[in-house]
């Protein structure tokens, strides 16, 4: 890849040829090797479960009621023709002035109410990516530093730092108070970070996290927003799973407690929140993303920005429609959450039955599961990889390695739940607690001549298996899993991109 004779001799730049784009990490491997054997449940039943994915697929029946309902929000049909010229020759930065206000108006409702938008901050960009990306551009210059609690997801490592080149320092959350985030901890990186005369401008969050599915109580977010006033730096706080919760807590925005606090234990010009439709809406294919910053200088750099990635006109009008209708957004927010709890409870119960235990949530489309206990060395990074490749080749599920999100502990691995029907979820289930029940210390002689078939098959026309006629050990199944090269998928939609 990149070879001067394969780009036509010329030489490219740095960030084209840098491995600076944070892809090579299992949490897109994973993505690749679902890519070569997807599973179907009656195409391709013995195919890898996509389960490394944070869609919600789980409402997308109520919006496609909505647009049948409402041809006139779409401008290609036979209702919505007359808007036709109009929507396709607009190309003004600014957005729609329904757009905005609707996004407004809907962002308050996915905050419970509790709070207004004002629809002149909202800025347009390529999905929450492009938000965090654009914020970056907006905020820092080369080489400064964010802080970021970890686990974190892990597409920052590119939305942040490939192409704005800023660094990001980890504040360290730990499994002994739950993953936590506490103001302690992000003092003590702010003062690492200063020791290495490192410019720290500014400290990101995700609330809800992912991948935790956390949700961060009110006098912490009070705390930290306390903290960057006093330290004048920035708190970008990326809320894309805002009303994706499914316990009916109460989520708290930043935007809250901008609202709570006095004028002086808050500076609103360094606070900047990121959003998007992908999650709450399960619209990720639309690409909306918004930068909601309380600072004017921000709200219209960003604006300028967001020339490179605007929403489509045609998406704008018909969102317009959509999230100003009130009687189908409390409607859609409510069932959502509704079915998200049950589907959330279906699958940790699964779990739990089999003697998994995940890290208690409120929110998102994933949970944050522990399998500590079948590590090899419960100490090792490379044991965690083990059990993972095991996951994707044998069990043949693609999750997530906690060390692609940046955790300090093995063990952890992020499995999403809403992206799939109820049958394939049942799958899944079935195979991790085939999997687990018959491999609590060592695998089952059935079982094994069953993966070596699987490895074998894979394997056929690459090399001959050298050992399929040995009973396996627990631990052999961890190093054929790593030493089985044809079933990891070297081609994916990454790559090919
Ligand atoms: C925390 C977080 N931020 C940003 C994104 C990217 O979202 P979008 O599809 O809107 O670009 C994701 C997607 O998983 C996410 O989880």
């Amino acid at each position: 890849m990149g070879s001067l004779k394969k780009n036509g001799g010329a030489t490219l730049s740095k960030i084209a040829t840098s491995d600076q784009h944070g892809e090579n990490s299992e949490y897109f491997d994973g993505w690749k090797a679902y890519d070569k054997d997807p599973f179907h449940l009656s195409r391709n039943p013995h195919g890898i479960i996509q389960m490394g994915l944070a869609e919600n697929q789980l409402c997308i029946d109520l919006i496609k009621d909505w647009i049948k309902e409402n041809p006139k929000a779409s401008i290609c049909t036979p209702e919505g023709i007359h808007q036709f010229d109009d929507i396709a020759n607009f190309q003004d930065y600014h957005g729609l002035k329904e757009f905005r206000q609707a996004i407004a108006h809907f962002m308050g409702k996915a905050r419970g109410g509790r709070v207004k938008f004002d629809p002149e901050r909202i800025v347009m960009s390529g999905g929450a990516t492009g938000a965090n990306e654009t914020i970056m551009f907006c905020l820092a210059d080369r080489d400064d530093v964010f802080l970021v609690p970890s686990p974190y997801y892990a597409a920052f490592d590119r939305d942040l730092r490939w192409r704005t080149g800023v660094e990001i320092i980890p504040v360290q959350c730990s499994s002994s108070n739950n993953f936590k985030l506490t103001v302690e901890a992000v003092e003590w990186a702010y003062q690492k970070a200063q020791e290495s005369n490192k410019k720290v401008k500014g400290l990101i969050l995700t609330n809800p996290s992912n991948p935790l599915g956390t949700m961060l109580d009110k006098d912490t977010l009070k705390n930290l927003v306390r903290f960057v006033t006093s330290k004048n730096i920035h708190l970008v706080v990326d809320e894309i799973y805002a009303a994706t919760v499914f316990t009916g807590g109460n989520f708290v925005s930043v935007a809250e407690v901008v609202n709570d606090l006095d004028r002086f234990e808050v500076n609103v010009d360094l606070i900047h929140i990121v959003y998007s439709l992908s999650k709450d809406m399960g619209l990720p294919g639309f690409r909306v993303g918004i930068v909601y910053s309380y600072n004017d200088l921000v709200v219209s750099c960003a604006r300028k920005m967001s020339s490179f990635g605007l929403v489509s006109t045609q998406t704008q009008l018909m969102l317009a429609s959509m999230l100003s209708d009130d009687r189908f957004v409390d409607n859609f927010l409510k069932e959502s959450s509704r079915r998200l709890g049950i589907r959330h409870g279906v699958f940790t119960l699964g779990l739990k039955k089999v003697g998994i235990t995940c890290l208690s949530s409120d929110a998102g489309l994933f949970v944050w599961m522990d399998l500590r206990h079948l590590l090899r060395d419960r100490n090792s990074f490379e044991s965690e990889i083990e059990l993972w490749r095991i996951i994707i080749n044998v069990v043949k599920l693609n999750v997530s390695p906690g060390s692609s999100f940046n955790c300090t502990e093995p063990g952890w691995f992020r499995v999403c739940f809403a992206n799939m029907d109820d049958d394939t979820l049942h799958v899944a289930l079935g195979r991790i607690q085939d999997f687990v029940s018959k491999n609590n210390n060592k695998i089952s002689e059935k079982a094994m001549d069953n993966n070596d078939q699987v490895i074998q098959n894979n394997n056929a026309k690459k090399q001959k298996w050298r050992q399929s006629n040995l009973r396996l050990s627990f631990r052999r199944l961890y190093e054929d899993g790593l030493s089985s090269p044809g079933i990891m998928s070297p081609h994916s939609p990454l790559l090919r991109a």
